[in-house]
């Protein structure tokens, strides 16, 4: 599917998000090993969530699904049934990644895969903290998808991440519910913890001091009724449309607003944007609230270290923003980047200089300097939905029409993006 995008004159409104794909999955999860029926509110409308649920029901949850709202009736920890087929997570990294830790503690052989996207990224590193567990996972070429998972009984583990992902963290504290003992998971930097704050929300005995979690295996986990907050990195690139076209005014309401992702508010705040966010409400132990943006001129800066790990996802469109603020935008630490759904350094720098953009490319990120113009491009996706919505920002500040193939990923994470995009310029 080819979108093409107008330059915008002015973006005005007030929106509300499809839940949070990062706890929409966490929540799924939960609930399918939790004992009895728990509903999940605004639910992620994204594929991704979707391929959790399938890979749920083939395990022989029970799953009902109306539009946001997803009854899901648990089984407990020991109720999954084998599946008749190959598990298939899709696009979804966060899939494979959280599942394979359930997965390694069954009684049954399971086999989970997932699109030519996925099938490249590597899963060495939760096969490892699993084998350490006493998991029986192979692999092909002993690190890529499909995974083949025997059963097993775990032991608990002691494990410090060698990168920072909430993803691996998440699988080894999956597994960790099923390992007789206390399992230890320690970060080299702190990331998203929705599923720590998820874990105390089923009733699961966990401990968070610092950047060490501690989590009592086998426990009773009890189903929920919890609505999930509307995406902040989806709001990401509504925040940065708002600021790079002229005279935009924005009210994101019921947002996500939980400090290990809201480093992204932080940091537009810190380089001048006007971005008002007033106290949180709590929701489950996840803070929620609105964030108000303003057009306004920022200045740009560094993304390094933590601050990398915090921003992993927002980084494609604050490349965006990094062009047209005043002093460019440098990336670095940022070497994970290369194995998400794309490798997003070059895509995109690809796209970058498609719009005439000046891009720097390092191993570990990039720099792009300030005060750029966008040109109007034929732009794409390259099959990353972060890429499609990304660049179609940066076509609305572009002098004249831009063209995006592969707009259709952007239903990844976000179907309604484009058509929200749409209303909030129809109004202008
Ligand atoms: C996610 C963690 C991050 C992020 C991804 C979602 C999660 O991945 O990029 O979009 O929900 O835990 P890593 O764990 O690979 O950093």
């Amino acid at each position: 599917m080819t979108e093409r995008i107008a330059p915008a004159e002015r973006l005005e409104g007030a929106l509300r998000l499809p839940g949070d794909k990062s706890i929409s999955h966490r929540y799924a999860l939960l609930a399918a090993i939790a004992e009895g029926a728990s509903r999940i509110h605004n639910y992620s409308s994204g594929a991704d969530c979707a391929s959790t649920l399938a890979c749920l029901r083939a395990l022989g949850i029970g799953v009902e699904r109306d539009g946001a709202e997803v009854a899901i009736s648990g089984c407990g920890l020991d109720g999954l049934k084998a599946p008749a087929g190959t598990l298939d997570a899709g696009n979804s990294g966060s899939t494979i990644r959280m599942l394979s830790g359930i997965l390694a503690a069954q009684a049954f052989f399971s086999r989970i895969t997932g699109d030519e996207s996925l099938s490249r990224r590597p899963m060495d590193r939760i096969m490892r903290p699993l084998a350490g567990m006493g998991a029986s996972i192979s692999a092909r070429d002993d690190r890529y998808p499909p995974l083949e998972i025997r059963p097993a009984r775990l032991q608990a583990i002691d494990y410090t991440l060698p990168v920072a992902s909430a993803q691996v963290k998440t699988c080894v504290l999956l597994a960790g519910l099923y390992a007789e003992g206390t399992t230890t998971v320690r970060e080299p930097a702190r990331t998203r913890d929705h599923t720590e704050i998820a874990l105390r929300e089923f009733g699961a005995d966990i401990d968070v001091r610092g950047r060490a979690i501690t989590l009592r295996g086998r426990p009773h986990l009890a189903a929920r009724d919890l609505a999930v907050p509307g995406d902040l990195s989806s709001a990401a690139f509504f925040l940065v449309a708002a600021l790079l076209v002229p005279h935009s005014h924005l009210l994101i309401e019921q947002v996500g607003l939980n400090p290990t992702r809201s480093a992204l508010l932080d940091f537009l705040v810190s380089v001048g944007a006007d971005i008002r966010v007033p106290d949180p409400a709590f929701q489950a132990g996840e803070a929620v609230g609105a964030v108000e943006v303003r057009h306004s001129k920022v200045r740009g800066g560094v993304i390094e270290k933590d601050l990398t790990a915090a921003l992993i996802d927002e980084i494609p469109v604050l490349a965006v923003l990094g062009a047209a603020s005043e002093e460019g935008l440098t990336v670095r630490d940022a070497a994970e980047l290369r194995v998400k759904e794309t490798d997003r350094i070059a895509t995109v720098a690809e796209n970058l200089k498609r719009m005439g953009v000046q891009v720097e490319v390092f191993a570990d990120g990039f720099r792009v300097s300030g005060g750029q113009r966008f040109r109007a491009a034929e732009l794409d996706s390259f099959g990353d939905h972060r890429i499609a919505m990304a660049f179609a920002v940066a076509a609305l500040a572009a002098e004249g029409e831009s063209v995006i193939h592969g707009a259709e990923a952007a239903s990844v994470s976000f179907p309604e993006f484009f058509g929200l995009l749409a209303a909030l310029r129809a109004r202008t």
